[in-house]
């Protein structure tokens, strides 16, 4: 694995299975930028990754809970890099962070769809410039095998709230913003593929939802690196893997008009339309 020379940004990478992908990827000598929220985890990742002798990362701090907080991550990594390439957008928040209600973010969406998709979809359109610059480059979405079909009538969940189905919902939207957007990315030399890395890894996210892990956030940062790096993924596009295998998702990400009305809705909650 030789990254010397590249460039990669993993959103919340200062704790749980990022944390694992970014140690990694600047051991094999990529340039990594680091980010989460929390300060003290970023600087141990950083202190870490030194002591090692690699490339020292940058953090860059955001609050994905707002679009705001994603778009000042975008300003500032742009600010600083013309050329990216590769996005692991990994940043999320379990069924049960900040408890069993329904909570809204900063712009007044579901809170889950909001930081675990919003954010994303929003971070790889506005870094698209320097992904494309890179080319061949990659994103990769990481998702989940909890995945529940979205109603279009109540995409924020107003009725019948839990924490479960809006996990799976925003990692539904993922996988098919990780569709559309391959489709869109054709003939870029930009792939994008999503995964579910590994069932309940032993994360701040897990425990905290009161489960007893089963899997480690290595077999999790492996597959994640997989589709990241692995020589086979060269040139292969809007994917969605199970671990290291390629998978089904759930039939609403083959659904071609539900995937146009979450891009429209996407765009309009963005304000990229
Ligand atoms: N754990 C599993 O078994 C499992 C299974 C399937 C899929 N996944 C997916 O894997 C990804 C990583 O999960 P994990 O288990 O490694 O979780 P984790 O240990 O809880 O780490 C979550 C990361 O996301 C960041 N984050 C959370 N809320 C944020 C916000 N509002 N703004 C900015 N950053 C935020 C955290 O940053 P700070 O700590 O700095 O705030 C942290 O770096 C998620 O997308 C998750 O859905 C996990």
């Amino acid at each position: 694995m030789k990254m010397d020379g590249k460039t990669v940004l993993i959103t919340g990478s200062t704790d749980g299975v990022g944390r694992y992908v970014a140690a990694k990827l600047a051991a094999a000598g990529a340039n990594v930028l680091i980010h989460g929220r929390d300060e003290a985890r970023a600087k141990s990742l950083a202190d870490d990754i030194r002591r090692q002798g690699h490339v020292m990362p940058t953090f860059y701090p955001a609050d994905l809970s707002s679009l705001s907080g994603a778009r000042q991550l975008a300003e500032a990594v742009l600010a600083d890099h013309k050329r990216l390439d590769l996005f692991i957008s990994n940043a999320g928040i379990g069924s049960r962070t900040l408890g069993a209600e329904r909570r809204t973010s900063a712009d007044g969406h579901e809170l889950r769809f909001a930081v675990n998709y919003l954010s994303g979809f929003l971070l790889a359109y506005l870094l698209l410039p320097a992904i494309k610059a890179s080319a061949p480059s990659r994103i990769v979405n990481v998702a989940s095998i909890g995945q529940h079909p979205i109603d279009f009538d109540d995409v924020m969940i107003t009725r019948g709230y839990n924490g479960g189905r809006a996990y799976a919902q925003s990692k539904l939207a993922q996988i098919m913003f990780t569709i559309d957007l391959a489709d869109e990315l054709k003939g870029s030399g930009v792939t994008v593929n999503s995964l579910h890395p590994a069932t309940y890894m032993n994360t701040t996210m897990v425990r905290e939802g009161g489960i007893t892990p089963i899997s480690t956030v290595e077999q999790g940062g492996e597959a994640i690196l997989h589709l990241a790096l692995g020589d086979d993924m060269a040139g292969r596009s809007g994917l969605f893997f199970n671990g290291m295998h390629e998978a089904q998702a759930n039939p609403q990400a083959y659904d071609v008009t539900a995937r146009k009305r979450l891009r429209a809705l996407s765009l309009e909650l963005t304000g990229l339309v």
